[in-house]
């Protein structure tokens, strides 16, 4: 059912310090940073041939990554990204698989809908489904 990998998201504890890893000692292509303030994160797009790495930094009270940040001080791989055909086929797939989903299916970071996957049942990482 899953297809590509779209995206790897990785919190970091300094955005520029975290742009300046990828940019300078990894050599990516990095975008500006991105306001979400209805995801409460900033975002910078790191573009791969293949993929993307997000990252992300907490923007905001509430932000659903500051808790992550407060576990893992100096930031860490927070969600994998896996495109979907149908999002809502996908969301009752995983019903039917006894899944958990965490809420309801949304619209991402990207303008897409997307519905994210409880850890406890993908091998311990939090999943995105993201309608391609
Ligand atoms: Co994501």
């Amino acid at each position: 059912m899953i297809g590509k990998l779209n995206h790897v998201a990785i919190v970091v504890p300094d955005l520029e310090a975290g742009t300046a890893v990828y940019r300078d000692t990894l050599g990516a292509k990095v975008s500006e940073p991105v306001e979400l303030p209805e995801h409460g994160v900033t975002t910078v797009f790191v573009e791969l041939p293949n993929t993307k790495i997000e990252l992300l930094h907490p923007l905001g009270e509430g932000s659903p990554i500051a808790k992550f940040l407060e576990k893992n001080a100096s930031g860490g791989i927070h969600h994998v990204c896996y495109e979907v055909e149908d999002i809502e086929a996908a969301a009752a797939k995983m019903k039917e698989e006894g899944a958990r989903a965490l809420g309801d299916i949304k619209i991402g970071a990207h303008n897409k809908p997307v519905l994210f996957l409880h850890p406890k049942d993908f091998c311990g990482t939090l999943v995105e489904l993201e309608q391609a």
